[in-house]
């Protein structure tokens, strides 16, 4: 689907923000594996954690969709999980899908791994693209057996077994893995520990912990202790700081913006953007700071201004690896421009997003110089309204929706129903605050 976007003139007014994506597959499949019901207010709406309450589904395990709190009679919109307790999956009939989801089939993988049973588990065409071999080692180190296409490529073909615990040193800073890992531990015997090369998002290390597993962390060293049965939760998911970029960045556009967003999540192990678009020079306020199942949420009060640049690399790559394309885009607009190196994950993701986010700059007239590990963008450049590609990323099609606001003439963004991978109705939350 096409969609043209006019430029702007300012952001303003606030944007209800989608359930965070990354916390509500950890609350899906922890709830799938708990004992008793999960609900999950709040749960991420778009396709990604939609293909992980299918594969669920697959397996076995009942999901619902309730409009109305059974307790108060209040309208609120849930997801009911019924678990099936520590490896209490069935086998599935047919293949898995995973659909666009890296954090599914590399999550779920940790999980069937301790399975007795055989699964597939596969996705779309660009998920078959990405590499599993990260995931099929340590659980083939736990006892499973694996086998995938040509270079570790799904399909996966997942023999489950009674895992071993491990002690394992991720070679890669990837969330997804770790989490892989741990979740296979929670199912294997003995106890199994994760090192991290530098700290990843830790929502799956506070997710187990809520549901009662028994876990300890030390800095970048977390350990779970397999076979103690997890209890369901009633948990609300913050929204989604990843989605939330977009529209900061949107606003840190126009000198006269001003932005309220309400129930954002911020875990300290997101917050890199806050802290890099503050070094910046970007105001940005925190308001009304709470908690939610142990994770951080408040509100976040943005007003527009100039940028001075900046420089992505070492341990901020993996912190603030999501939102790489949409400061991709603001670094244009920013005096000094934005440099990131050491970044060459970013061509492992939905879309190879060194060269997607250098193509769409291109075609709007702006400048890049690319690296295998990153770019340089210079600062101050104008950019020209253009026919633009979601390459069928979603978070290609976002940063490129906020990059038209500041363009000169209108820009056509092709294929830009990959938005709704993370966050559908995002063009009309765009088109709310987009002052003309
Ligand atoms: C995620 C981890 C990151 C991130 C992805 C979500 C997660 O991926 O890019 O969007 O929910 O754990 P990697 O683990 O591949 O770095």
């Amino acid at each position: 689907m096409d969609r043209s976007v006019q430029p702007a003139r300012r952001i303003a007014g606030g944007v209800r923000l989608p359930g965070d994506k990354s916390i509500s597959h950890r609350y899906a499949l922890l709830g799938a594996v708990a004992e008793g019901e999960t609900s999950i207010r709040n749960y991420a709406p778009g396709a990604d954690c939609a293909s992980t309450l299918h594969c669920l589904e697959h397996l076995g395990v009942a999901t619902a969709r309730r409009k109305v709190d059974s307790e108060t009679g209040e309208p609120a919109e849930k997801i009911v999980i019924t678990g099936r307790g520590l490896c209490g999956f069935l086998p599935a009939k047919d293949a898995l899908d995973a659909g666009n989801s890296g954090s599914t089939i590399r999550m779920l993988s940790g999980l069937l791994a301790g399975h007795l049973f055989r699964s597939v588990i596969t996705g779309d065409q660009s998920l078959q693209r990405r590499p599993m071999k990260r995931v099929i080692e340590p659980l083939t180190r736990m006892g499973a057996t694996i086998r995938a296409r040509e270079g570790n490529l799904p399909p996966l073909e997942i023999h489950g077994t009674r895992l071993r615990g491990i002690d394992y040193p991720l070679p890669v800073a990837s969330a997804q893995v770790k989490s892989a890992v741990l979740l296979a531990g929670l199912l294997a015997e003995g106890q199994t520990t994760v090192t991290e090369p530098v700290q990843t998002r830790d929502h799956t290390e506070i997710a187990l912990a809520h549901f009662g597993a028994e876990i300890e962390r030390k800095r970048r060293i977390t350990t779970v202790h397999g076979g103690t049965p997890l209890k369901g939760q009633k948990l609300t998911v913050p929204g989604d700081l990843s989605s939330a970029a977009f529209f900061l960045c949107a606003a840190l556009l126009f000198p006269d913006s001003d932005l309220y967003l309400q129930d954002v999540g911020l875990n300290p192990t997101r917050t890199a953007l806050l802290d890099f678009l503050s070094s910046m020079g970007a105001q940005i306020k925190v308001l009304n700071l709470g908690e939610s199942s142990g994770e951080l949420i408040g509100d976040l009060h943005v007003i527009g201004g100039r940028l001075r640049g900046g420089q992505i690399d070492g341990e901020m790559v993996a912190a603030l690896i999501d939102e790489i394309p949409v400061l991709a885009v603001l670094g244009t607009q920013t005096e000094d421009g934005l440099i990131v190196r050491g970044a060459e994950e970013l061509r492992l993701k939905e879309s190879d997003r060194i060269a997607t986010v250098a193509e769409n700059l291109k075609r709007m007239g702006a400048k890049v110089e690319v690296f295998p590990d990153g770019f340089a963008i210079s600062g101050r450049q104008s950019l020209s309204g253009a026919e633009l590609d979601s390459f069928g990323d979603h978070r290609i099609v976002m940063a490129f929706a906020v990059a038209a606001l500041v363009a000169k003439g209108e820009s056509r963004l092709h294929n830009s129903e990959a938005a709704t991978v993370s966050f559908p109705g995002f063009f009309e939350q765009l088109e709310r605050i987009a002052e003309r």
